[in-house]
C-alpha cells in the first residue's frame, strides 16, 4: 500500500518526536543533578537559572510525551482491541495516587469522591486511565497553591460520569473550542497563551470518542473548571 503525503509527515514528526526526547531527558537529569548541590555549591543566582532550566525541560519533555501519544492513538484506533471490563474506582485510584506526591507539594487537596457500591463499565482501561491523568494532571497545573481538586464519579441507568473538578484559574467560553484542536490544527494557531502547545485535551477526546462517550466543560475564568466524562456502561449499545 503506498503511503500517503499525510503518513509521510506523520512519520517524519513522530521520529523527529522520539530523537529530541532523549537530549530533552539528558538536560533536565543534569540541570536537577547540579540543582541538588551535589556537585557543587551553588549562588542564589545560579539556583534560579538552574530552576528556569529545569521548568522548560519538563514543559519539553510534557510536550514531546503528548505528541507521540498523539501518534500513538492513532495506530491504537486501527486496531482496536475488544473492550475490557472496568472497575471505576480502581481505575481512579490508581491516577490519583500517581499525582499524590506533585499535589502535596503545591498544597493542592486532592481528593477522590465515589459511591460505596463498584461502578462497572466496558472499555479500555489503558486510554480511559490516561484520559483521567491527563484531566487530573491540567487541573494540578492550572490550579494555584492551595487549591483543590476532586475526581468523583457516578453511575446512573447505562451511563457512567467521571468529573474531575478544580478551583483553578477556570477560562474563557471562547477558549473552549480551541482546547480541543486535534495537532494538526494545533500548528497553526498563534495563540499558545491559551493553547499551550499541550495536546492533552486533543489526545482526552480522543480516547472518549473510542468509548463512544462525550465531554462536558464547564468553567468560570478564575473560580475553576469540571471537565466530565460521560460514557456508556456498554459499548455495544453504541456501536
Ligand atoms: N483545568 C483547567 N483549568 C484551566 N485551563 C485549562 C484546564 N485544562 C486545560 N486548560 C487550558 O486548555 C489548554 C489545553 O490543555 P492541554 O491540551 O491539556 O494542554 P497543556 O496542558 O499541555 O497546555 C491549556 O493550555 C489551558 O490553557
Ligand atoms: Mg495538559
Amino acid at each position: 500500500m503506498e503511503k500517503s503525503i499525510k503518513d509521510i509527515y506523520r512519520e517524519f514528526v513522530a521520529h523527529m518526536v522520539h530523537d529530541l526526547k532523549s537530549p530533552t531527558i539528558a538536560i533536565g537529569g543534569y540541570a536537577h543533578r547540579l540543582r541538588s548541590g551535589r556537585i557543587g555549591e551553588l549562588n542564589e543566582e545560579q539556583k534560579h537559572a538552574l530552576d528556569v532550566i529545569i521548568e522548560n525541560s519538563k514543559r519539553l519533555e510534557h510536550d514531546l510525551h503528548m505528541i507521540l501519544e498523539y501518534f500513538q492513538t492513532d495506530k491504537d484506533l486501527k486496531r482496536l482491541q475488544p473492550p475490557e471490563r472496568i472497575e471505576v474506582r480502581m481505575l481512579l485510584e490508581e491516577q490519583v495516587e500517581s499525582y499524590r506526591i506533585e499535589a502535596q507539594e503545591k498544597e493542592i487537596s486532592l481528593e477522590l469522591d465515589v459511591p460505596a457500591e463498584p461502578i462497572v463499565m466496558e472499555g479500555y482501561p489503558h486510554h480511559l486511565s490516561k484520559a483521567v491523568l491527563n484531566l487530573i494532571d491540567n487541573a494540578l497545573k492550572y490550579t494555584p497553591r492551595k487549591g483543590s481538586v476532586t475526581v468523583s464519579a457516578s453511575s446512573s441507568g447505562d451511563l457512567v460520569s467521571i468529573d474531575v473538578q478544580d478551583t483553578g484559574r477556570g477560562f474563557r467560553q471562547q477558549d473552549l473550542d480551541m482546547m480541543f484542536q486535534k495537532f494538526e490544527d494545533v500548528m497553526d494557531i498563534h495563540d499558545r497563551e491559551i493553547r499551550g502547545f499541550g495536546l492533552g485535551l486533543s489526545n482526552v477526546k480522543r480516547y472518549v470518542d473510542m468509548h463512544h462517550g462525550e465531554i462536558r466543560v464547564q468553567s468560570r475564568e478564575g473560580e475553576g473548571s469540571t471537565f466530565t466524562l460521560i460514557l456508556p456502561v456498554h459499548m455495544k449499545d453504541r456501536e
